[in-house]
């Protein structure tokens, strides 16, 4: 037990999973990765990463060819293969509510555990809600027999899309929820290959050992700190905009103080993606079933605030076409919108919960003749709002607005040259919904620019 190079499984093979196996085994591990999604493992066993996730293909490629990283469809060679099986399935908000959706964190236990011949560490890394961990342990104990000796552990993670081969190599933090002295030795064995890594760079890596339920809790606290973070800038940015003054400025100089700290303050369209959302919401749901939702009523007005912003670009849309905006919603039949950004947040192909794509239903409801594009979320952005315009190209996407909205902050966006733009648009008229353009520019080019947060500019 305890070995010193224990060999890793990752249960499901999502942005979480299929990054964590991938870079694991570039850390040196003997990784196998599992997905009930053929068309999913056949596509990594390729060398082609599913998503769109910088660096990734290239590590994928370089550890298949090693002969360290290996995928598959097959309980029992998961059964077979691991010291160490980490949860990494995804935990959906339910369609019936807020709580999370545990369906899949269940069928992966209920499938992996009777097929165990051997001691083994069962490591949650999904987003959950708190006491799940116990709960899996009371599954595994009705699936394993006792003397095998099965143990669970939660260790979560808190990588960013875009640059997540950078937090699973160089985290800034490592939890480990334990029950055993043994589990903690597994963990630490699985996760020798970052350690190292640090060394070398003369980094360290804070570790904390705690109890499962404190675990978990760590992940979902910093994601509704995270959320709250954003929603208070953007509450500001609401009362800038009442008062004629600049949410920009307001961001910098109040993150001057380390105390608040510059990060995470940009005010624009708000968040989205497939975590912060739904898990503000499985929060509150959990506290409300634990008799505390008192505590967590403020993520409520979090998520409200978020929502407003999705709203607001509708209304500046309005304003700026010159349309009328009643409790009915404006009527922008006949206006001609270009939505640049379809993903939640730029180098990601990830649509869930995007903020951009939630505005164009929205715009396209109101009658507008949407088109979008995006550089890498055009595939996801199709399945998910069909019935609107993609274009090919930035350039094709503006030809014949009558305004132009960026609502996911881009490179391609933020270098765009407004003077070329302008000879192919209807109307000069932008709305940065990130206030990632530069304004000066912008306006100096003869477009009617609104930023969110700060006054308008004609
Ligand atoms: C988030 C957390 O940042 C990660 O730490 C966590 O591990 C992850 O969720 C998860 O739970 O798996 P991610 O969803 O990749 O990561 O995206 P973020 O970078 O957090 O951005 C979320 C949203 O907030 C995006 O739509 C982004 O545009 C928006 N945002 C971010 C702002 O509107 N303003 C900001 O200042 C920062």
């Amino acid at each position: 037990s305890g070995a010193p190079r224990p060999r890793l499984t990752f249960l499901g093979t999502g942005y979480l999973g299929a990054t964590y196996a991938i870079c694991f085994a570039e850390l040196g591990y003997e990784v196998l990765g599992f997905d009930v999604d053929e068309a999913k493992i056949a596509k990594l066993a390729g060398g082609d990463v599913p998503i769109h996730e910088p660096g990734l293909d290239e590590l994928l490629r370089k550890n298949l060819s090693a002969g360290r990283l290996r995928f598959t469809t097959s309980w029992e060679e998961v059964a077979e293969f691991g010291d160490v099986h980490f949860i990494c399935v995804g935990t959906p908000q339910r369609a019936d509510g807020m709580a999370a959706d545990l369906s899949h964190v269940e069928s992966a236990v209920t499938n992996l555990a009777p097929l165990l011949k051997r001691k083994a560490l069962i490591a949650g890394k999904s987003t959950v809600p708190v006491g799940t961990a116990e709960w899996i342990e009371q599954l595994v104990r009705r699936h394993t027999p006792a003397e095998l000796g099965v143990e669970v552990a939660w260790s979560p993670e808190f990588l960013q899309e875009g640059v997540a081969v950078e937090d699973v190599l160089r985290p800034n933090r490592i939890i480990f929820g334990v029950k055993s002295e043994w589990a903690t030795a597994m963990l630490y064995a699985a996760h020798k290959g970052v350690f190292d890594l640090a060394l070398t760079e003369d980094r360290e890596v804070p570790v904390v050992v705690t109890d499962f339920a404190t675990a978990e809790l760590v992940k979902v606290a910093a994601n509704a700190f995270l959320a709250t973070k954003i929603s208070f800038i953007n509450a500001m940015a609401e009362v800038c905009e009442a008062a004629g003054a600049d949410v920009t400025q307001l961001a910098r100089s109040i993150g001057y103080d380390a105390r608040i700290g510059n990060k995470f303050l940009r005010a624009g369209v708000g968040f989205g993606g497939g975590c912060l959302p739904k898990d503000i919401r499985a929060f509150q749901a959990r506290a409300q079933e634990l008799g505390v939702g008192e505590a967590l009523r403020f993520l409520h007005e979090v998520d409200l605030i978020n929502q407003r912003r999705r709203q607001k670009i509708v209304q500046l849309s309005a304003e700026l076409l010159g349309r009328g905006y009643g409790p009915a919603g404006p009527d922008l039949a006949g206006t001609r919108i270009t939505v640049l950004g379809a993903t939640f947040k730029p180098n990601s192909d990830d649509v869930r919960d995007s903020p951009a794509l939630s505005v164009v239903r929205k715009l396209a409801r109101s009658g507008a003749d949407v088109t979008v594009y995006d550089p890498e979320g055009m595939d996801n952005a199709r399945n998910d709002v069909a019935d609107v315009t993609y274009a090919k190209t930035l350039t094709d996407a503006v030809s014949g607005a009558d305004l132009v909205c960026v609502l996911t902050e881009w490179e391609e966006f933020r270098n765009a040259d407004p003077n070329t733009l302008s000879d192919l648009v209807a109307g000069k008229r932008v709305i940065d919904g990130r206030n990632c353009l530069d304004q000066a520019v912008w306006v100096a080019a003869g477009w009617e620019y609104r930023g969110m947060g700060k006054p308008a500019v004609a």
